[in-house]
């Protein structure tokens, strides 16, 4: 199996399962990853981890390289990106602590360094995202899921927001009819960057709370950090497991 990357996100900031064997200061045409990559083993398989955030969690989603990202993955040879992100739910089996794996996106998200092709010397590129995520990817996961026992929604709709701040009930409510499933902030563009160049991306969305106007009440991030830590103990086996069968 080729070289296999896993990008942490809120609740994910560290991979205790990984054994870490040296870390990797890259620097990039971009500028700098959220943090040094770390190069380690999951499982017997070779894993490079990266925290979205960076290391401490110190990076809001609009403020992220997702460039400078893709490209230090790339540039230590990965082929294949499970990218987990910590969502809120919107329709109804995205409970919280429920992992979803996503088939499509919706970008709502703004203002973002979005392409790596904009340099006005190279010819105008438009890759083809019908289909945001790898199936071979996504059909892997669900069959390590199943395997090993844990309850995963294989299909969802992922909205990608601006951020910081979450969103609004009306907001939800316009996401819901337009078939978004669950709500994250940092999707995109780390999604359209990696078929850029080349690589196989999924993601494995971990439920934090209900989005907004879902429950009564205000969503906290007390609430969020207690679910995600439920919901990321079984993304930890499901890693390992993926990890395992590459
Ligand atoms: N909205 C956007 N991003 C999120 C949420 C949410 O409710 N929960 C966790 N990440």
């Amino acid at each position: 199996m080729s070289r296999l990357a896993i990008i942490g996100g809120t609740g994910l900031t560290q991979l205790a399962e990984l054994t870490i064997k040296k870390y990797e200061t890259i620097t990039t045409p971009y500028g700098e990853p959220s943090a040094d990559l770390i190069i380690g083993e999951l499982n017997g398989a070779e894993v490079i981890f990266l925290a979205r955030h960076g290391n401490p969690h110190s990076i809001p989603p609009h403020k992220i390289n997702y460039c400078a990202n893709i490209w230090a993955l790339k540039a230590l040879g990965v082929e294949n990106i499970i990218a987990v992100a910590a969502v809120g739910g919107i329709t109804q089996d995205m409970a919280p602590a429920h992992i979803a794996i996503p088939d499509q996106i919706i970008d709502y998200s703004y203002g973002r360094k979005h392409t790596f092709f904009e340099d006005e010397n190279d010819p105008v590129r438009h890759i083809d995202f019908s289909y945001p995520y790898s199936q071979t990817l996504r059909s892997r996961l669900i069959h390590v899921a199943k395997t090993v026992g844990i309850s995963i929604s294989p299909i969802a709709t992922y909205g990608c927001t601006q951020g910081p701040r979450l969103e609004t009930a009306a907001e939800i409510t316009r996401m819901e009819r337009d078939g978004c499933d669950i709500v994250g902030m940092t999707g995109m563009p780390e999604a359209a960057l990696a078929r850029e160049l080349g690589l196989n991306y999924a993601t494995v969305g971990v439920v934090a709370n209900w989005a907004a106007g879902k429950t009564e009440g205000e969503i906290t991030m007390v609430e969020i950090e207690q679910n995600l830590h439920k919901g990321m103990a079984n993304t930890a086996e499901l890693l390992k497991a993926f990890a395992f069968s590459c």
